[in-house]
């Protein structure tokens, strides 16, 4: 259902002080899949889910989406940054609808399915108040609720959890995968935890860097509904092991050059 062919991105021009930030990605995500992204900081992640987005046309190649090629942001496509980039004179509920406003859509079943999120994410209670008035995860919960509200096929998430502390993520994390058993929806998800990646996963895509390339696609056949506690599971451990190698290298190998 989402089909990039060929994308890359060059910020500035190549050889004359620019960047590559992706080369040559080729993927294609199926409807209600849950794909996530890992690989070392600045290898393109949120570069490749901006140009999913339509925020940022790609260099090179193309993105589409059901057959149509993505050139601006879509109305089924809703998206969490790392930060939560709340309106800060708005209150929760407000910025919760603000998607359904800008849409023209802002009526009673949109405002009640925003009601129905804040319960879901526990900040009902917040409906009234300022983001400030908020705790960073709770704004991050906002953010999120903000991103559901009009019901869109595809969520686009850079790093969701990562400024929320080790025990609230791994709650958000199952959180997140309670909504989407709920109303399946394909998932995009950025992260630099592999234990989150491949949690989530149906598919953990680990990127290289410099340029950005994909330098796997790791299945994961887990049994869903899935939990923390299946760190144990063998298949985690393969899977967790694998991304391992590919971002930090063999152990062995690299012992053997420095010995
Ligand atoms: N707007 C931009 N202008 C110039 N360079 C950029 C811009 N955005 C990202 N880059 C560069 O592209 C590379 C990939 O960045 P990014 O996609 O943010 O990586 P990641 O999210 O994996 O950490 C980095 O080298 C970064 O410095
Ligand atoms: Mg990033």
């Amino acid at each position: 259902m989402i089909e990039i062919s060929g994308a890359g991105q060059v910020f500035g021009s190549v050889g004359n002080g620019g960047v590559r930030a992706l080369d040559g990605i080729d993927l294609s995500i199926r409807d209600r899949e849950i794909v996530t992204l890992v690989g070392p900081s600045g290898c393109g992640k949120s570069t490749l889910l901006r140009l999913i987005s339509g925020l940022v046309p790609p260099s090179e190649g193309s993105i589409t989406i059901n057959g149509e090629r993505v050139t601006a942001p879509r109305q089924d496509t809703g998206i969490v940054f790392q930060a939560p980039t709340l309106l800060p004179w708005a209150t929760i509920m407000e910025n919760v609808m603000f998607p359904s406003t800008i849409m023209g859509r802002a009526d009673d079943a949109a405002r009640r399915r925003a009601k129905d999120l804040l319960a879901v994410a526990g900040i009902a209670d917040f409906a009234d108040h300022r983001p400030r008035q908020l705790s960073g995860g709770m704004q991050q919960r906002a953010a999120i609720c903000r991103a559901l509200v009009h019901d869109p096929g595809i969520l686009l998430m850079d790093e969701p959890f990562g400024a929320l502390d080790a025990l609230t993520r791994e709650i958000m994390t199952i959180e997140l995968l309670r909504i989407w058993a709920n109303a399946p929806k394909t998932i995009i998800f950025v992260t630099h935890s592999i234990p989150e990646a491949v949690i989530l996963a149906d598919r953990v895509v680990v990127m290289s860097p410099r340029p950005g390339r994909i330098a796997e696609i790791i299945d994961v056949d887990l049994p869903r509904p899935r939990d923390f506690a299946m760190s144990g599971h063998p298949e985690f451990q393969r899977c967790a092991g694998r991304i391992r190698e590919l971002i930090f290298g063999e152990q062995g190998a690299r012992f053997d050059v420095e010995h």
